[in-house]
């Protein structure tokens, strides 16, 4: 579904990524981790054209996106939506008419359906009542939830979560958890999720990647993750002061 086939990125003379190559497959939860400034971000907005990659190539159900125009991009962004990690929403208008907006343009829905719908959305994370107050009065959360439910609105194949969970209580984010479960298991959605939050990586990953000084250092299950005997590995999912660890 959405392959890095030996992806480098450098920006001027700071290398960040070094030949990582993997995949994620359809319905498939996988996440990504490692330190702060490893290149978490810059990988997956290669997915959707926001950064473009010095070498490697990068397909989207088999199709080669790497060289594409950024007019080809808006097709992808339309199946792969993407949850930015500092919410992106449009201060001047509503919440709920912040998810409206992409409904009514592309979905071609008239502006109270759009607004009737955006309001499901919000209600399946969990802001209903927050629908009408603009996003610079809510906290981080908030505001991340209410992104979340504009990446819903177009039913896309592919939501790229950057730390979806940060930021939020551990009861909503237990249910930001659960709803890219459900997305997984009912509507077969792909979910490439940034984070450092080990309660959700040990909760719904079907796999991880864990980055480190621009490689891959392990792929696996989150079983894979516990047993590893890599010193590197062990102390980062344990979230552990001391060890070989460098950022
Ligand atoms: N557009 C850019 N131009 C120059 N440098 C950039 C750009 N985007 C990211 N970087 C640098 O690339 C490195 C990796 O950034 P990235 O945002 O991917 O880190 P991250 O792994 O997501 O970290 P965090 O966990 O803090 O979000 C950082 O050193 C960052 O400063
Ligand atoms: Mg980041």
């Amino acid at each position: 579904m959405i392959a890095f086939r030996g992806i480098s990125k450098a920006f001027g003379e700071r290398r960040i990524l070094d030949d990582v190559s993997f995949e994620a497959e359809r319905g498939e939860i996988l996440f990504v981790i490692g330190a702060s400034g490893v290149g978490k971000s810059v990988l997956i907005k290669q997915v959707v054209g926001f950064i473009r990659p010095d070498r490697g190539r990068i397909l989207v159900d088999g199709e080669d996106v790497t060289d594409f125009e950024e007019r080809d991009f808006a097709r992808i962004r339309k199946r792969c939506a993407m949850v930015f990690q500092h919410a992106t929403l449009f201060d001047a208008m509503t919440c709920v008419e912040n998810v409206a907006l992409p409904l009514a343009k592309h979905r071609r829905l008239d502006q109270r359906q759009a607004l009737s719908e955006a309001r499901a959305l919000l209600a399946r994370v969990h802001v209903e009542a927050f629908a009408e107050r603009y996003p610079g009065e809510l906290g981080d959360g908030l505001r991340k939830r209410v992104a979340i439910a504009r990446a819903l609105s177009l039913e896309p194949e592919v939501i790229l979560f950057d730390e979806p969970t940060t930021g939020l209580d551990p009861v909503n984010a237990r249910r930001v958890d659960r709803l890219i479960a459900e997305l997984s298991e009912k509507a077969r959605v792909t979910s490439l999720v940034v984070s450092h939050d080990l309660t959700s990586i040990f909760t719904i990953a079907h796999r991880i990647v864990m980055l480190y000084k621009g490689k891959v250092r392990l792929i696996g299950s989150p079983e894979d993750f516990r047993q590893s005997t890599d010193a590197v590995v062990r102390q980062f999912v344990r979230g552990e002061a001391q060890g070989p660890f460098e950022t």
